[in-house]
Order: C-alpha cells, then sequence, then structure tokens
C-alpha cells in the first residue's frame, strides 16, 4: 500500500512551502478534450465503468444499528444498502421481485422490506420471506426471487458497492482509514447542479485557485497555491494548510499536531471524497446524472478530535455552515459556469498545470480504465 507522509513529515513539507512560497508539483501537463465534459458516449462509458469500480455510497456511521438502511441511486441504479441482523451490510437493487416497485425509499431502519404494492416481503439478507396468497403463484421458487445482490463492502468507515463485473478488482487495498463507525451523521442532503460530474469533482483537487475564487471565504485563513498533494492506488490526497499553522514552528517537531491545522481532501477515485476539517467531517459523492447535471449526496459527521473525545456538536455544525455557506457554494457556482460556458466551443481542451497534480492523476487513471473497459 501506498505510505501518505506521517502527521509530522506533512508538517514539515507544508512549512518549508510556507518557506519557500511553493506548492507540491505534478510531473505532467495534461490535456483533457473539452467533448468529455457533455459527450453521451463518454458519459454512458464512465456510468458502465462506475458500475464496475467500488464507489463510495455512504458512510458506515450512516447505518447505525442492525436494519438501518439507506436507498438512493448509484451510477443511475437504484440500490439499498442495509445492514443485517448481523451486523454485515449487504446492497440489493431496489426492485421488488413481484413487479419491479422500490421495496424501500430514503433512509431509516427496518426488520424487513415489505414492497408497497402487493406486500411481498424480504429479511435484510434479502430473502423473499412472505407473499400474500402464495397460493395464486403455484411453484413460485421463493430461493429464487429474493432481492438481487450487489457486492457490499466497508473500508475505512465507508461502505462501498459494486454492481458489476469488477474492472480493477481489490481496488479499495489503497484506502486508508478515514471515517468510524462511531462518528455522528448530524447532517445528510442532497441536490442537484447543471455540471458534468468531473468538473465538480476537479474544483476539490486544487488549491491554484484559493485566492481568485475564494479571496473573501477561504483566503483569509489559507494559502493561494500551497498544497501537499499525495497519491495512493487510484486515489489522491491534497492537503490545503490554514496560515495558522505557522504557530507549530514554536513547538518541538514530535509534539506537533495537524488537527486543526489543515483540511485534508481524500478524493476517492472515481466520484467522491472524504473532507477532514477540524470538528468535521465531510462525505461528498457526485453521482452524474446526464453528460451535463450532476447530484451531490452530502453526508456531514462530526469527528473525533485529537484525544479521543467527539467534537463538540454545535462547533462541527458552525463549521460546516460556514464551508457550506461559502466555499462550497463558490466551487459549484465554477463549476456551473464552466459548463455553461463550454457552449463557446473556445476550448477543444483543458490544460491541466505541475499545481493541478490530483486532476492530472484522476484523469490518467480514468482514461486508463475506459481503455482497458473497450
Ligand atoms: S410489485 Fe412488489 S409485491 Fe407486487
Ligand atoms: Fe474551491
Amino acid at each position: 500500500m501506498t505510505q501518505l507522509l506521517s502527521e509530522a513529515d506533512l508538517i514539515d513539507r507544508i512549512l518549508g512551502h510556507v518557506d519557500a512560497k511553493s506548492t507540491d508539483l505534478g510531473d505532467d501537463v495534461w490535456h483533457e478534450p473539452t467533448e468529455n465534459y457533455y459527450s453521451k458516449e463518454r458519459f454512458a462509458a464512465e456510468i458502465e465503468l462506475l458500475r464496475r469500480l467500488p464507489v463510495a455510497f455512504c458512510p458506515s456511521a450512516a447505518l447505525p444499528e442492525n436494519g438501518s438502511y439507506v436507498a438512493r441511486t448509484a451510477a443511475g441504479t437504484p440500490l439499498i444498502v442495509v445492514r443485517g441482523d448481523d451486523g454485515v451490510v449487504r446492497a440489493f437493487r431496489n426492485a421488488c421481485r413481484h413487479r419491479g416497485i422500490p421495496v424501500a425509499q430514503g433512509s431509516g431502519c427496518a426488520r424487513a422490506f415489505v414492497c408497497p404494492y402487493h406486500a411481498w416481503t424480504y429479511g435484510l439478507d434479502g430473502r423473499l420471506k412472505h407473499v400474500p396468497g402464495d397460493d395464486g403463484f403455484p411453484n413460485l421458487d421463493h430461493e429464487q426471487h429474493g432481492l438481487v445482490p450487489v457486492t457490499a463492502e466497508e473500508k475505512g468507515g465507508l461502505v462501498f458497492v459494486t454492481q458489476d463485473d469488477p474492472v480493477s478488482p481489490g481496488a479499495l487495498a489503497d484506502m486508508p482509514d478515514l471515517l468510524t463507525a462511531e462518528q455522528t451523521v448530524f447532517d445528510a442532503s442532497e441536490f442537484t447542479d447543471e455540471a458534468n460530474w468531473k468538473l465538480i469533482a476537479e474544483t476539490s483537487m486544487e488549491g491554484y485557485h484559493i485566492k481568485a475564487l475564494h479571496n473573501r471565504t477561504f483566503f483569509p485563513y489559507g494559502f493561494d497555491n500551497l498544497n501537499v498533494v499525495e497519491t495512493y492506488g487510484p486515489n489522491s490526497r491534497i492537503i490545503f494548510p490554514f496560515r495558522r499553522i505557522e504557530k507549530l514552528r514554536d513547538i518541538p517537531r514530535d509534539e506537533r499536531r495537524i488537527n486543526g491545522m489543515v483540511t485534508s481532501v481524500y478524493q476517492l477515485f472515481p466520484n467522491s471524497h472524504v473532507s477532514v476539517l477540524s470538528n468535521h467531517s465531510l462525505l461528498i459523492i457526485l453521482e452524474p446524472l446526464s453528460p451535463t447535471k450532476t447530484q451531490w449526496v452530502v453526508y456531514r459527521l462530526s469527528n473525533h478530535v485529537n484525544d479521543g473525545k467527539t467534537a463538540d456538536i454545535n462547533e462541527a455544525k458552525r463549521d460546516a455552515t460556514f464551508v457550506k455557506d461559502t466555499g462550497l457554494d463558490e466551487d459549484r457556482a465554477a463549476a456551473c459556469a464552466i459548463q455553461a460556458g463550454l457552449k463557446s466551443k473556445a476550448n477543444s481542451h483543458f490544460t491541466f498545470g505541475k499545481f493541478e497534480k490530483a486532476i492530472v492523476h484522476f484523469h490518467t487513471t480514468l482514461r486508463k480504465l475506459l481503455d482497458v473497459r473497450a
């Protein structure tokens, strides 16, 4: 597994960049055809790929009890993810085996899934347990009419689903522990933007835009274009330091703590990321709805702070409101503006420079996997 920098090494690297007025650099520049942000063919290929990769579905903490479930679409497929009576998380295609109605909506806790149409009833393990008036269905094989499973894996405090034949087996091997099941989800929301999912994803992968786009929001607290960017497997970690990190210069190296001094963004290839802030963490999943429309699925969780205590939930909520109402809205607006601007046909491709190393890694990985699939 790729090693990410230790806390002490990370702080050294950041302070070195502050002194040198530098940032981490990638090796290559990347040219991405702009067509890939609106082409129907490219979109179809990406959806097919997303169904063959483990994609983040929800935090483990969103399934706190046996029977807790979340139902929504992933790469266009309606799914239910549920924690069973044995504590194991399973995923199913969300369609009744009688005539296909979804058997669950939203999220909640259930003892069984009862179809709203004719009340066929499924256990948390997907088994068909009850068919009202089953004499009307002679020879129905219950064993063959359970909910249809897809692969679910819990790793690093997240639940991942893989719907179809995996294109890259073992893809979660490089996943560090990012969240824990004990963190509290204090907010879950969904909203839609008129932008390709990759344009939105790219906004979280570089800090070259902090001064220009986030001049009054993040820039007063953070640095412009000063990031540590590491790649691990198909993923990347982008560290955005706060100016207050300079206080650590006066503290002995082995006593320095990074919590509260940076925002760490763990890009989880392909369509999600976890941002760890001082008092809370965010899981953002970008569900592609069409080439030019994306649904955001956002979970906000309170953090454990350094000494194992849970962060004050009110502080976590206050920080979350700041991030949501300021910087995130600016990023959303930028992605939508780029999408609208594509109609200008001014650019045959976008050029990502050496500051945009994580984006280059993202597109390199995506193109390679689309080629494997082809
Ligand atoms: S469609 Fe589900 S019981 Fe009929
Ligand atoms: Fe941004």
